[in-house]
């Protein structure tokens, strides 16, 4: 029998100051609206130097351990889906492994593949103990990140920064994954990339979003064949990604979650043999349903509109939003993930809420998480921003998070705040 494998709980950090997106809108003269309605972000998380990913990731998975009582010496791998990691060599989970003391016999790592190498270590963590090697151990999957375009440019209103750190075991009481069902596509593109040597990123806006509405096609045809092979979803009664109660998109801003949904459906609906929508014109019309978005997406997004796009965690804070709020109502049902990644590759996944969700997310304690940030006008902001990567400014870490303190001999030194 294979064995029952998944998320058993998650932990949200996130940086301790936003901006508010019309004060944005306002400072670089643009209608408000544009970033509102037509990117879908209400705030962004800003980061100063001393919120490096290091310290993101540590807070994330600190805070993981201590809400949900994970017993550390259980902890057999420790994985960090990073794109804007700290050095060439010395990987951001090594960092972690000693911040939070963490067993020396387990094997730690970083994935990157751009926002899909936090899926890259999850699926790594899933199959490690699906295939039994980790058997009687978990793993924590961090997915942590600061998105960065720089002031002035078409991207600056979908920055942010936080971190998703993932328990993976064998008990998943948030989501048990449907392992091995998973669909996936890559392709050798330019859309979005950040040479060595750069903070910010390069970015073919308009471009990266056709790639990502094309490999999410591939990844969800992929996922539907094998799906529908399975039984867990049919060609009959209605299309097959409507049998999913819920789809948490890859989600650079919130606006693109509905692009994608609308790409799915298209999918579905170019595909079904007996369309009732035969003209292209009168599919891409049913594809738009407002409905199916309201229902099937628009409740995933309220932390990655408050929060901007963090990269790696960016699907994670849609579960972790979906949960958070729709947790117990969700229990038993399957849903749906995509996570997409800039060069690029997407994978299609699903898994099956479980009964203890909203107790879990609840311990997760997300809304005092949020309502710890301090809101800052954009000239500060911007005087953060102007701040090198490698000058932390003199400040005690808040309760139960970490900080860069100091670079003494290109070595990087952290403390945490006390108690949380
Ligand atoms: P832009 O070109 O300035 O914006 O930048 P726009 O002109 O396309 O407008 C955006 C939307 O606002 C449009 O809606 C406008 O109609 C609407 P849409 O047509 O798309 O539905 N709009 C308004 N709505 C209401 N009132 C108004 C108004 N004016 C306009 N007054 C762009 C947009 C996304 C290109 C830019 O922000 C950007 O470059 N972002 C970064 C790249 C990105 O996020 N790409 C997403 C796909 S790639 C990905 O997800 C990977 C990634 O996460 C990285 C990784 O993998 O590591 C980025």
């Amino acid at each position: 029998m294979q064995r029952k494998v998944g998320i058993e709980a998650l932990a949200v950090a996130v940086p301790s100051r936003y901006v508010d997106i019309e004060d944005l809108a306002r400072a670089r003269n643009v209608d408000p609206a544009k970033f509102t309605s037509g990117l879908g972000a209400r705030e962004m998380a800003v980061t100063d130097p001393g919120e490096d990913t290091v310290a993101l990731a540590a807070t994330a998975a600190a805070r993981l351990i201590r809400q949900q009582g994970v017993d550390p010496s259980r902890v057999g791998m420790l994985v960090v889906g990073t794109e804007t990691g700290i050095d060439h060599s010395k990987p951001v989970a090594s960092h972690v492994q000693g911040l939070l003391k963490l067993p020396r016999t387990m094997r730690t790592y970083d994935t990157q593949h751009a926002c899909y190498g936090g899926t890259a270590g999850l699926m790594a963590a899933t199959e490690w103990l699906a295939s039994g090697a980790g058997a009687g151990k978990v793993a924590i999957v961090v997915c942590a990140d600061i998105a960065r375009y720089g002031l002035n440019t078409a991207g600056e209103p979908t920055q942010g920064g936080g971190a998703v750190a993932l328990l993976v075991s064998e008990q998943p009481d948030l989501l048990a994954l449907d392992v091995g069902l998973n669909g996936t596509c890559t392709m050798d593109v330019y859309d979005f990339w950040r040479p060595i040597g750069r903070r910010e990123a390069v970015v073919d806006g308009h471009y990266s979003i056709s790639c990502y509405l094309e490999a999410l096609s591939g990844a969800y045809r992929g996922w539907r064949e094998k799906a529908v092979a399975a039984g867990l979803v049919r060609w009959s009664g209605s299309l097959p990604g409507e049998q999913l109660a819920r789809i948490a998109y890859h989600v650079p801003f919130c606006k693109m979650a509905r692009k994608a949904h609308t790409q799915l459906r298209l999918c579905d609906l170019e595909d079904a043999k007996d369309s009732k929508a035969g003209t292209p014109e009168a599919r891409e019309e049913l594809a738009k349903s407002a409905a199916s978005y309201d229902a099937q997406v628009a409740s995933s997004l309220g932390l990655n509109a408050r929060i901007g796009n963090v990269y790696t965690a960016s699907l994670y804070l849609a579960l972790a939003g979906l949960l958070h709020g729709e947790g117990a109502k969700l229990a038993n049902q399957r849903i749906g993930l995509l996570s997409y990644g800039s060069g690029c590759m997407a994978e299609f996944f699903s898994g099956v809420v479980g009964e203890k969700a909203a107790e879990r997310m609840a311990r997760a304690d997300l809304d005092t998480v949020l309502a710890r940030r301090e809101r800052v006008p954009i000239e500060e902001y911007e005087r953060l921003m102007k701040l090198g990567s490698d000058a932390p400014e003199t400040k005690a870490p808040p309760p139960g998070a970490f900080r860069l303190t100091e670079i003494r001999d290109h070595k990087r030194l952290y403390a945490e705040g006390g108690a949380a």
